[in-house]
C-alpha cells in the first residue's frame, strides 16, 4: 500500500502533507502567540522611527534625572564625625603606596552595614569616613579582608613581618610579599606637592600644613623628631618608628603609618547616628 503523506513512502507527496506548508501557499501558519494590545502598541512603536526616538529619548531623560538628581544633594549625605581629618603626610605618603601596589585589588575598605560584616569588622564605614580619600577604597570584592578598621589590630611587628613575608605569620595566606618596601627610602622631598595636588580636589589642607609637610614627614617616623607639632596639626596621628629601623624613613614605615590609622580617628564610642537622614 502506498501513502503519500508518508515521508518514508517511495510515492510520498509533500503537498499532501498536511504537516507541510510552503511560502507560496496562502495562510502561512503564525508561528507568534495571537496579537496582544502591548505587542501591537510596540510594532507601532518600533516601525515609526520618530515616535522610537522621541520615547527612548524620554526613557533616558526620566532614569538620568533620577540617577543624577541626588548627586546634588550629595553633601546632605555624609554625616559630620568628629575626628576626620586629612591624613598627615606620612599617611598620605603609606596611602600612595596602598594604591600603587594595588593593594585595593584584594582587600576593600567599606564596611557594609550587615551583620556578619559588622560582627566582624566593627562598625560600619561611615561616608565621612572616607571624605579625604582621592581615590576612594571603597568595594566588595575582597580576596583579603576588608581594611577599614585594621588600625591597632596588629602590631607594627607583625605588619612588618606580615608585609614582607605573609605565610610567615599566616601560612595558608596567599598575599604576595613586599619585602622590597623595606629597602626604599623616603625622602618626602614631593609630599608638600602632593598635598597641595590633594588640596585641590577639596582636601582641606592648609597653607601650614603644606609648608610643614616635609619636616612632619619626617618627624612623625623619627623618634627624636617633633612630634607634638605633628599632632598639633593631625590630632590622633600616631608617632613612633614603624619598621623598626629608627635611622631612616622607609615605604615600609609609611604604609605601616596608615594600615594602623585605617579606623582610629572616629571614636565609635561617642558616635551616635543621625536618623533623620
Ligand atoms: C592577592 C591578593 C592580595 C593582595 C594584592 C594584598 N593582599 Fe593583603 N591579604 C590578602 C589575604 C588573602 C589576606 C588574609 C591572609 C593574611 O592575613 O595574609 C590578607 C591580609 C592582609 C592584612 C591583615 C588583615 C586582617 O584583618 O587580618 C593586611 C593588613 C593586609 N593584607 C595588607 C595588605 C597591603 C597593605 C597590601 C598591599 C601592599 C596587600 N595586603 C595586598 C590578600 C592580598
Amino acid at each position: 500500500m502506498t501513502d503519500p503523506k508518508d515521508p518514508r513512502d517511495p510515492a510520498y507527496d509533500p503537498k499532501a502533507d498536511p504537516k507541510v506548508t510552503t511560502a507560496s501557499e496562502e495562510g502561512v501558519p503564525n508561528e507568534l502567540p495571537p496579537e496582544t494590545q502591548t505587542i501591537t502598541f510596540h510594532q507601532r512603536l518600533e516601525r515609526n522611527a520618530t515616535l522610537l526616538l522621541a520615547a527612548s529619548f524620554l526613557v533616558v531623560t526620566v532614569g538620568g534625572a533620577v540617577e543624577i538628581a541626588p548627586l546634588f544633594w550629595l553633601e546632605n549625605t555624609i554625616e559630620d564625625v568628629e575626628g576626620m581629618r586629612p591624613y598627615s603626610p606620612l599617611e598620605l605618603a603609606g596611602r600612595e603606596i596602598y594604591v600603587r601596589e594595588g593593594c585595593y585589588v584584594c582587600h576593600s575598605q567599606m564596611i557594609r552595614p550587615m551583620r556578619d560584616e559588622v560582627e566582624r569588622y566593627g562598625h560600619y564605614s561611615l561616608a565621612a569616613e572616607s571624605m579625604y580619600d582621592r581615590p576612594f577604597q571603597w568595594g566588595s570584592k575582597r580576596t583579603g579582608p576588608d581594611l577599614a578598621r585594621v588600625g591597632g589590630r596588629y602590631s607594627d611587628d607583625w605588619h612588618v613581618d606580615h608585609l614582607r613575608d605573609p605565610q610567615s605569620v599566616v601560612p595558608e595566606s596567599i598575599m604576595p610579599k613586599y619585602a622590597f618596601l623595606d629597602d626604599t627610602r623616603l625622602t618626602g622631598e614631593y609630599i608638600g606637592e602632593l598635598m597641595a595636588t590633594h588640596r585641590i580636589t577639596g582636601v582641606p589642607y592648609t597653607d601650614e600644613m603644606i609648608v610643614n609637610a616635609r619636616a612632619d614627614f619626617i618627624a612623625q617616623a623619627d623618634p627624636n623628631g617633633d612630634w607634638d607639632a605633628v599632632i598639633e596639626r593631625y590630632p590622633g596621628a600616631q608617632t613612633r618608628d614603624f619598621d623598626g629601623n629608627p635611622n631612616a624613613v622607609t615605604e615600609m614605615d609609611a604604609l605601616i603609618a596608615y594600615l594602623q590609622m585605617l579606623g582610629t580617628l572616629v571614636d565609635f564610642s561617642t558616635f551616635v547616628a543621625d536618623e533623620s537622614r
